[in-house]
């Protein structure tokens, strides 16, 4: 049983604790909040925003609007979250090529992403799959390799831009081919599957959310997917090992970040909010549907996301770097 003593004492420290938060903290949040998309409408980070910010609304009261901000591989939204104001409201869905890739692709970034945001947490991880229009003659992976190594030179890749996810990774497939197609960048994977379903692009690599609706319809062909294991959601699309493509081994991740400076006391709402939609099962089904992998609550905090962003920037550098200029 408490004592009459105790309760005083602790509802004390309650307010002690609440005294020491900033007003704008306390309150927060009493308007609708911003999340930057550093790349077009319908692409997966895109469609991972929506679905997270859907249950993060419901849980703290308030919008989420999403603002798609284009260009430069992900890089110009990117800049702009930097810079917004840390106060909660414009905050960012960046990843793998806006905080980690981009620091070795462009040697004038406005931002270090792991000196200039705050981190809110890791949302989704995403497989990463070889794609190509529907009649793209290729079977097989094994043919795909063949075909694309006898015709170079007038294939069309599409990719996202320079340090999106599907440059980077587009990048790591010609190089394990010894390709060099010409490459047609979009402001987005969005309008990227758009062309390759049109038929306007012949292939490209791309997470796995943007993909599943596609390959299930028939609209596109999915040759391999770049993960040690295949995906429920495509069970009948072999892994790359599986294939015949070992050396392409890809995934990427999407994570909410805040500008630096950002009270720490709303980074904690925001983050507690994301972690209550990655149990909430209507969340964790439409990811799930999509290919996307759930990290667990281990994985998903702040501090696990700045230790991982610090080790993909390791990762990515020195590969970017030996593949030379591109
Ligand atoms: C990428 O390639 O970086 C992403 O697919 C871009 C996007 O989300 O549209």
């Amino acid at each position: 049983m408490f004592s009459f003593k105790r309760i005083v004492g602790l509802a004390g420290a309650l307010m002690f604790a609440a005294a020491a938060m900033p007003a704008s903290a306390q309150d927060y949040p009493n308007r609708p909040i911003t999340i930057i998309v550093p790349f077009a409408a319908g692409g997966p980070t895109d469609v991972i925003a929506r679905i997270a910010a859907d249950n993060m609304g419901k849980t703290l009261g308030q919008t989420f609007v999403i603002e798609n901000v284009v260009g430069a591989g992900g890089t110009t939204g990117s800049t702009r979250a930097m810079r917004a104001s840390p106060d909660g409201y414009t905050i960012i869905m960046g990843h793998m090529g806006t905080h980690a890739a981009s620091v070795a692709l462009y040697p004038n970034l406005a931002y270090k992403p792991d000196v200039d945001f705050e981190t809110i947490g890791l949302v989704a991880g995403t497989p990463i799959l070889i794609l190509a229009k529907k009649d793209f003659p290729p079977k097989d992976l094994k043919e795909f390799a063949a075909y694309v190594k006898a015709n170079e030179t007038k294939l069309n890749a599409a990719h996202a831009g320079v340090g999106s996810v599907s440059h980077v990774t587009g990048l790591l497939l010609n190089h394990v081919l010894g390709v060099k197609p010409t490459l047609i960048p979009f402001q987005g994977t969005g309008p990227a599957m758009n062309a390759l379903v049109g038929g306007q692009v012949d292939y490209m690599t791309d997470q796995i959310v943007n993909a599943v609706p596609q390959v299930n319809g028939g609209t596109i062909k999915a040759y391999a997917i770049g993960t040690p294991e295949r995906n429920p959601s495509l069970p009948n699309v072999p892994t790359s090992k599986e294939a015949g493509l070992p050396d392409f081994q890809a995934s990427a991740w999407n994570a909410l970040f805040a500008p630096k400076g950002t009270p720490k006391p709303i980074l904690d709402k925001l983050s507690a909010a994301l972690d209550k939609a990655l149990s909430d099962e209507t969340t964790r089904k439409r990811l799930l549907e999509l290919g996307s992998d759930i990290p667990g609550p281990d994985r998903r905090g702040q501090a696990a996301l700045a230790t991982l962003v610090k080790s993909e920037i390791a990762k990515w550098t020195p590969i970017i770097k030996a593949a030379g200029p591109m």
